[in-house]
């Protein structure tokens, strides 16, 4: 294990007011987004939609790397470049999602148990050898009143451990990633309490597997009143209660938070995090690895057209630009309505 290198990988992902896309979307999730947008899920209309974003022009002042899925690692934009290449390039850090998604989880119905250990260790090594300098493990966890289970939590934890664990010792950053899902009637107490004994017992199997906290990335939700929650949280209450979660359950070795946004629309998921970086001396970095949040304008923008590409990289670099200042907090709402 290079510690030296995971320290560095994983500071670089959250310095200077940068995060990361996840475009990690599966097969299948890439093809929610296209149907949305009447676009064939095909493999080239997927190397397309990939090669808009990442040749955005300047997108590495607010972008410090992206999370990718195996096909678009082993994928070559249309000038025959492999993607992790262009990536470089640009100078953006090229990750990789490496779970093979949230299952059934057996007698316990509506839970899920993430997959993919199996021979990970092998895959892990390949995917260094590609170029990955990062890894992404997603964890899912549904709130109610009586979920999540004990058994859903701490299976899915002890997961988190031993992927984190074997991607350290393959020099991968592992992005720890417990999401505690935003779906329900759930009050924003009952979200917060459900997250913090979802990040205690996370931080507890880290511990054990010896994972060097110095070396990974968190990537947790924020914490919400349930979407079908009326009232719903203000903004700040949101990162009120977030910040008190953060600051009780992850040690201050940790050097950044990424946070997923979770189904937020993308204005609700910049004001969330903008609000808490206003806060004052926090121990880590707090940053961003969203997907939809960062993609859903780019996306309505392209629609499939070529022509589209300069509108739809303009509204990506929009996206990109104000998270990037909501992690100083300086993002004012009004920006949103500004020139880009
Ligand atoms: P969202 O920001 O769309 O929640 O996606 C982030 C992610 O990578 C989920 O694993």
């Amino acid at each position: 294990m290079n510690v030296q290198e995971l320290q560095s990988t994983a500071r670089s992902l959250v310095a200077d007011g940068r995060g990361i896309l996840a475009a990690d979307e599966s097969t299948g999730t890439i093809k929610r987004r296209f149907d949305d947008i009447g676009v064939e899920n095909s493999l080239e209309n997927r190397r397309r939609y990939r090669e808009l974003l990442f040749r955005t022009p300047d997108i590495n002042r607010y972008v410090s790397g992206v999370i990718l899925f195996d096909e678009t690692l082993r994928q070559a934009a249309a000038n025959g470049d492999l993607f992790t290449a262009v990536l470089n390039h640009q100078g953006m850090i090229p990750g990789i999602k490496v779970d093979a998604g949230a299952h059934p989880l057996p007698n316990f119905p509506d839970e899920t148990i993430t997959e993919g250990l199996d021979r990970l260790s092998g895959r892990l090594q390949e995917y260094r050898a590609l170029g990955a300098r990062f890894a992404k493990w997603r964890a899912v966890l549904s709130v109610s009143d009586t979920l999540p289970s004990r058994t859903a939590m701490e299976s899915n934890a002890e997961l988190l451990g031993r992927y984190a664990a074997l991607c350290q010792a393959n020099d991968l950053v592992p992005i720890v990633e417990p999401e505690v899902l935003m779906d329900g009637t759930h009050t924003l107490e009952r979200a917060q309490e459900v997250t913090g004994v979802t990040l205690a017992t996370v931080f507890e199997r880290l511990d054990a597997h010896h994972v060097h906290l110095e070396g990974i990335i968190l990537k947790p939700n924020m914490v919400l009143s349930g979407y079908e929650r009326r009232p719903a949280a203000s903004a700040a209450a949101v990162a009120t209660a977030t910040l008190q979660c953060l600051r009780r359950h992850v040690p201050c070795a940790v050097p950044g938070i990424a946070f997923l946004s979770g189904g937020q629309s993308e204005l609700a998921s910049t004001l969330h995090l903008n609000e808490m970086n206003l806060q004052q001396a926090l121990p880590w970095k707090l940053s961003f690895s969203f997907g939809r949040a960062l993609q859903q304008s780019a996306l309505a923008a392209w629609r499939g057209h070529e022509a589209n590409v300069p509108a739809a990289q303009a509204a990506f670099a929009k996206r990109a630009r104000l998270n990037s200042l909501a992690c100083n907090g300086r993002y004012v709402p009004s920006l949103e309505h500004a020139a880009p």
